[in-house]
């Protein structure tokens, strides 16, 4: 009896071997791989958000158009870069060490600022500074619910929503696509 309902429920009526013999066992392993992936995918959020893991820099894929678009070999100013010589073409650069909150902005300024706690205070004096005539371009994810982004919008920014993932790179050259979409927004032009 045991050896016909095995039968039964692992083949179809001609015979022929079902695709999912087990259909709750299918389930159950399709369950884990999303819940796994979930994981993965929160964990990545995670280390882009948080305060700590801010140095992912940006493809020359995203900034070299705009430049183009500008007609401008390099930025005014990257308020937040890694190093004195780092990886966005610009005249003047300020690093942690300086702390770009904290100095004055001028021209064209190209801002991916950390995607932190702090993000809220880059907007702000992205604001400020728009004010007083600098012109700014800042490459954010695209958390269009947040203070800092409506901030953004009442100011007169100019949203340009980036179609597919930005593959930022790593301080060792690898890259890797963003868990979350990105947008421009230009501010001040
Ligand atoms: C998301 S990365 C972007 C780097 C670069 N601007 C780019 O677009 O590729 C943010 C950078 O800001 C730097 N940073 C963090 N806090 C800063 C601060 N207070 N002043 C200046 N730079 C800062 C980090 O070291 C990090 O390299």
């Amino acid at each position: 009896m045991s050896v016909i309902k095995t039968v039964i429920k692992t083949t179809n009526r001609g015979g022929r071997p079902r695709k999912h013999p087990d259909r709750r066992a299918a389930w159950a392993a399709a369950s884990r791989a999303y819940r796994k992936r979930e994981r993965a995918a929160r964990t990545k959020r995670k280390a882009y958000h948080s305060g700590g893991e801010c140095e992912w820099y940006t493809p020359a894929s995203v900034y070299q158009p705009i430049l183009e678009r500008l007609s401008m070999t390099e930025f005014d100013l990257d308020p937040c870069s890694p190093w004195l010589d780092g990886p966005i073409p610009a005249k003047t650069r300020f690093t942690p060490a300086d702390n770009g909150l904290l100095q004055p902005w001028q021209g064209v300024v190209w801002c991916n600022p950390p995607y932190g706690r702090t993000m809220a205070a880059w907007c702000d004096k992205a604001v400020q500074e728009a004010r007083e005539g600098v012109r700014v371009i800042i490459l954010a994810h695209a958390r269009t619910d947040t203070k800092w982004f409506h901030g953004l919008m009442e100011a007169g920014g100019r949203p340009e929503f980036i179609k597919g993932r930005v593959a930022f790179v790593r301080p060792d050259g690898t890259s890797e696509s963003a868990p979350f979409p990105s947008v421009l927004i230009w501010l001040g032009f």
